[in-house]
């Protein structure tokens, strides 16, 4: 939709007005309406790197989901505020694993007696509470960009990962890029006892992973591989890791989101694009790239935008920077200090993986 002109004036004021004292990321999901006004843009990894980039700024206006800004607040400085534009976005992934659910886990491995030789690996896409206990028992986050370095430093620390939330991201980097197959890999559902798993089953996995999944990404099948295929002779698929197996296994390339830009951008005129991640970015980039002659689809028709990320829109963003602008602090995000203090251990090794 094109931002309405009065509110991408006031937007613009409002930043101007804060000037340094305020410093806008935007995940690459967001609205175009959002991101024109991002002064830093990435996938989750970039972001949390870039996020303590200005420890200046006192305000840190986060145009992404609620566990991106958890993030944020983490690694950045106390007297840096993070804010969240809207609070309704969170994320449907992060939300499948509850702390309560993670600690009932590690009692079920425990029970089993194979709790200590198990890694715990959590996607970026976690509460700050599953950082935390991820930290605490002496595992690291990882993102869509670097899952395999982690998944590699991990299986050095023990013989078994725990994976959590995401079982696509799990599984597609151990089969995928580690060469394990899929009977390495067991399921662990947090809405049944025990997991649903055997004792025997727990001992013989080298990957536990979580019954999470992304409620977009989710979405893609290998139909649509496969009918993209037969519509467009010679499309090369390029899909996120958080895809299910099939698809993964049915595309040319996969990666994070800044992957996907960078491959674009590396992609010689005349070649054709079928995107499997969400909408927001595969129609920006098809924008941007028709000049260049690269045709740039979307996976598939029917797959549509990430609501929670759509949440932040242009009113939203405008609220909130005419009034840090006015002094008032709106929606800060803010993480409690022990949960801080084990989170940052697990997002630290992350930022040190090789
Ligand atoms: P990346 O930006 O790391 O690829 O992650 C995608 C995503 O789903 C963020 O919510
Ligand atoms: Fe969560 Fe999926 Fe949306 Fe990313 S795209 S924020 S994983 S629901």
């Amino acid at each position: 939709s094109p931002s309405d002109p009065d509110l991408v004036e006031r937007a613009r004021a409002a930043k101007a007005k804060l000037g340094d004292k305020v410093f806008v990321l935007g995940h690459h999901y967001q609205r175009d309406e959002v991101i024109q006004f991002a002064d830093v843009t990435g996938d989750s990894f970039k972001l949390a790197r870039d996020a303590a980039a200005r420890p200046e700024a006192e305000y840190i206006v986060f145009c992404g989901v609620h566990f991106m800004a958890e993030s944020a607040d983490i690694l950045t400085s106390d007297d840096q505020k993070v804010v969240l534009p809207d609070l309704a976005a969170g994320c449907s992934m992060a939300d499948m694993a509850t702390a309560e659910q993670v600690a009932e886990c590690w009692d079920v491995l425990t029970e089993a007696g194979v709790a200590e030789q198990v890694v715990p690996v959590s996607y970026m896409n976690s509460s700050a509470d599953i950082k935390a206990f991820t930290g605490r028992h002496g595992g690291t986050i990882c993102t869509s960009s670097n899952a395999r370095r982690a998944l590699e430093w991990a299986f050095e620390q023990g013989e078994k990962v725990l994976f959590l939330p995401d079982q696509h991201l799990g599984r597609n980097t151990a089969v995928r890029d580690m060469g394990m197959s899929l009977e390495d890999c067991v399921l662990y559902n947090p809405h049944k006892p025990n997991g649903g798993l055997t004792a025997e089953q727990l001992r013989d996995a080298k990957m536990i992973l979580w019954r999470g999944h992304c409620s977009v990404h989710g979405r893609f099948s290998l139909e649509s591989v496969e009918d993209v295929r037969a519509r467009i002779p010679g499309v090369n698929v390029l899909v996120h890791p958080e895809c299910r197996h099939e698809v993964v296994a049915a595309a040319d390339h996969v990666g994070s989101t800044e992957y996907i830009i960078k491959a674009l951008e590396a992609a010689p005129a005349g070649s054709k694009w079928a995107i499997g991640t969400e909408l927001n970015l595969v129609r920006r980039l098809a924008n941007r790239f028709a000049p260049e002659g690269k045709e740039i689809v979307f996976l598939d028709k029917t797959v549509c935008f990430c609501s929670t990320m759509n949440r932040i829109d242009l009113p939203h963003l405008v609220w909130t920077l005419e009034s840090l602008a006015e002094g008032k602090l709106v929606n800060r995000i803010e993480v409690d200090e022990e949960t801080e203090a084990y989170a940052k251990l697990a997002l630290e090794r992350m930022l040190a993986l090789p």
